[in-house]
């Protein structure tokens, strides 16, 4: 078997050497094709592959048709957006992620960036402090819960609203769970946004939830820019001059932003929430387990496409 690790943005080196391990004593081969410049890399690379692991990395339609003899693709990480599932299903190609394995990276950048705007982004000037203030979590799932976590040890009051969730798990991690989305804008000084990117989901953040936040409104999104509507965002920032957004990767405005906002705002060069070695093991390993106990026992465990 011949599995690929194709990645745009690369694990840390000690991610692939534990994967490699674990193919290794598989009897599988390993190929990784890293930072790649074009589409047309990934196209010639998939040609002979039977199994892959990839992040962010596109994987539309026409290179699961370059891959003739795919069988399993793991995304190593949580948001499958990138990857075409009606393709790859048509194609009888299994489609698995990794939960929760790097969600306390994403977490981390989550409470980091907080720190960072709450401290003007440490220019110097007298900022604020997390505790005591409250923070909306929008979607509970295992990102979500590890903010809620440390966002207690820094002491402040955590909402959550996730429709999916049940009350009961919310509230005996000490977060309080509240029943619509606008109640947990209302509510919250800072929300941060953990939802997927979907057809439902995309642009759902708008002026109307945006504009029921509290003076000195802070939103943290380490999900992804789609979810953001951007034209209310900017609406936002013209209209509230307490309203702050930090983000894990730039939006499509960002250059509006910067001109006409400074210090309001502070954007990540490149999406890097799940950019720990920590993570990058911790996701790259469980991928490649998955694959083997996919490939060798049929195990469908953590499929997305079913
Ligand atoms: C995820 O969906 O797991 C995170 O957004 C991390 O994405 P990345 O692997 O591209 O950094």
């Amino acid at each position: 078997m011949k599995i690929l690790i194709a990645t745009v943005k690369p694990f840390a080196p000690v991610a692939v050497e534990q994967i490699r391990d674990i193919f290794n004593e598989a009897g599988y081969e390993t190929e990784v094709l890293e930072k790649y410049a074009s589409q047309d890399d990934l196209l010639h690379a998939v040609k002979e592959v039977d199994g892959m692991i990839v992040r962010s990395d596109k994987i539309d339609r026409q290179v699961l048709e370059a891959a003739g003899h795919l069988k399993i693709v793991v995304r190593a990480g949580a948001g499958y957006d990138n990857i075409d599932l009606e393709t790859a299903s048509a194609r009888d190609v299994v489609v698995m992620n990794t939960p929760g394995q790097n969600s306390n990276a994403v977490a981390e950048l989550a409470l980091g960036m907080m720190v960072y705007m709450a401290r003007n982004l440490f220019n110097g000037k007298p900022g604020t402090e997390l505790k005591g203030k409250t923070l909306g979590i929008h979607a509970y799932g295992h990102v979500g819960r590890e903010v809620a976590r440390i966002a207690k040890g820094f002491g402040m009051e955590t909402l959550a609203y996730d429709p999916f969730i049940s009350k009961t798990d919310i509230i005996n991690d000490g977060t309080i769970p509240v029943d619509n989305v606008e109640e947990l804008y209302e509510k919250s000084r800072y929300v941060s946004l953990h939802i997927p990117a979907n057809e439902k989901t995309v642009q759902s953040i708008n002026y109307d939830l945006l504009k029921r936040m509290p003076e000195e409104a802070t939103l943290v999104n380490t999900a992804r820019k789609e979810i953001i509507h951007e034209d209310d965002l900017l609406r936002m920032f013209r209209e509230r001059e307490d309203f702050r957004y930090v983000s894990d990767i730039a939006p499509g405005c960002a250059e509006t932003i910067a001109s006409e906002f400074p210090g309001r705002f502070f954007f990540t060069p490149k999406k890097m929430g799940a950019q720990t070695a920590e993570a990058n093991i911790n996701a790259g390993v469980a991928a490649a387990r998955q694959i083997v106990a996919f490939l060798e026992r049929g195990d469908r465990k953590f499929q997305v496409n079913k």
